[in-house]
């Protein structure tokens, strides 16, 4: 059988991005518009400017990635689509897209959750992972604990009971003047910075070992950012940058590794954008080490968003006969 060719679409938040991926592991093209200078100034994504920005950057989009991998629509045996969870604006932007090239192609549709789109962009350099497997998603908006028992097929462990990873990281380094997206500044300012300089919370949830909280953790740092302006004292922003870092990485590792012992997991798959810091690659590198698990992570650009890892996901919805019909819509809060 020839390679499966997918054109994959993504544009749940402020990427608008687009793929050629065959079979399921080969990036052909993987075409990324950032529009992050553009909602910087407000100190987060604003859903309308990201909606009219990707209706104006799809179709260039989506021709530079057929046009890097070598292909025309004749090529491609599938289109395939993001269509939750995200902001509702965006994902009806690619989805009416995805619809569009479909029909006009005579192409079947994959509607893609965001999610499982995540943790399949650890197949995209590591040929040798298969499920089963574990793996930690942390984006901007979603904390999830997930059993990979096969291709397609998820078990949520745990998931944040409030504010997830990446949303932390964002709010946390607003309050300490770093601007948006917080993330990869915080990531910056905690190299320069003393992780152990303040102990701040580390944040459990009683009823589920493996739930995740981060709300707890915010408040610790905007109170003591209070505390600190009221009695006139300075405050090291890479100090509080590396110690907040280290509560969430710490609590990351050891909600994994009780996970890891208990399912006596041997491989792990960190995912999502805040997969893509350099503390938290480290720690569950090291953690998986000790525990004797394989560990995975995949490249920065894959760990943000981006449409190869949709690419992926699509395929092994595409091996099951799993396609979308007309009717697939954005849905905005759409579960694992
Ligand atoms: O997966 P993603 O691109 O979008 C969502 O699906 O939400 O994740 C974006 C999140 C943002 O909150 C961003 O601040 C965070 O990932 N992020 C990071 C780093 N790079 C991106 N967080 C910590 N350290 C980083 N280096
Ligand atoms: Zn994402």
């Amino acid at each position: 059988m020839s390679e499966v060719k997918i054109l994959a679409i993504e544009s749940s938040c402020d990427e608008t991005a687009a793929a050629v991926v065959a079979d399921g592991r080969r990036v052909l093209s993987n075409i990324i518009y950032s529009q992050i200078d553009l909602h910087t100034i407000y100190g987060g994504v604003v859903p309308e400017i990201a909606s009219r920005k990707h209706i104006e950057k799809i179709n260039p989009v989506i021709e530079a990635a057929l046009e890097e991998s070598g292909c025309t629509l004749s090529d491609i045996d599938a289109v395939a689509v993001t269509y939750g969870p995200g902001l509702v604006g965006p994902l009806l932007v690619g989805v009416a897209e995805a619809k569009a090239i479909a029909f006009a192609a005579g192409l079947p549709l994959i509607g893609v959750h965001h999610i499982h789109g995540h943790i399949c962009a650890n197949y995209l350099e590591n040929p040798e992972l298969k499920p089963p497997f574990m793996s930690l998603v942390v984006s901007g908006g979603h904390t999830h604990l997930v059993n990979v028992s096969d291709y397609g097929t998820y078990e949520v462990l745990g998931r944040t009971r409030d504010d997830a990873a990446g949303e932390a990281f964002d709010k946390v380094a607003r309050a300490i003047g770093l601007g948006y997206p917080g993330g990869p500044k915080i990531d910056a300012a905690a190299k320069r910075g003393d992780p152990e300089a303040i102990e701040f919370p580390k944040a459990k949830v009683g009823d589920s070992e493996y739930d995740f909280s981060f709300s707890g953790l915010k408040s610790a740092v905007l109170n003591y950012l209070n505390h600190a302006e009221m009695k006139g004292e300075s405050v090291n922003p890479d100090d509080l940058a590396a110690s907040f870092q280290k509560a969430v990485v710490d609590v990351l590792c050891e909600h994994a590794q009780t996970a890891v012992r208990e399912y006596k997991v041997k491989d792990f798959a960190l995912a999502g954008g805040v997969a893509s810091n350099s503390a938290l690659r480290k720690s569950m590198k090291e953690m998986c080490e000790k525990e004797n698990v394989r560990f995975y992570c995949p490249s920065p650009v894959f760990c943000t968003d981006n449409a190869a890892m949709i690419g992926v996901a699509a395929y092994h919805e595409y091996i099951r006969g799993n396609f979308a019909n007309w009717s697939l819509n954005a849905i905005p809060n759409l579960k694992m």
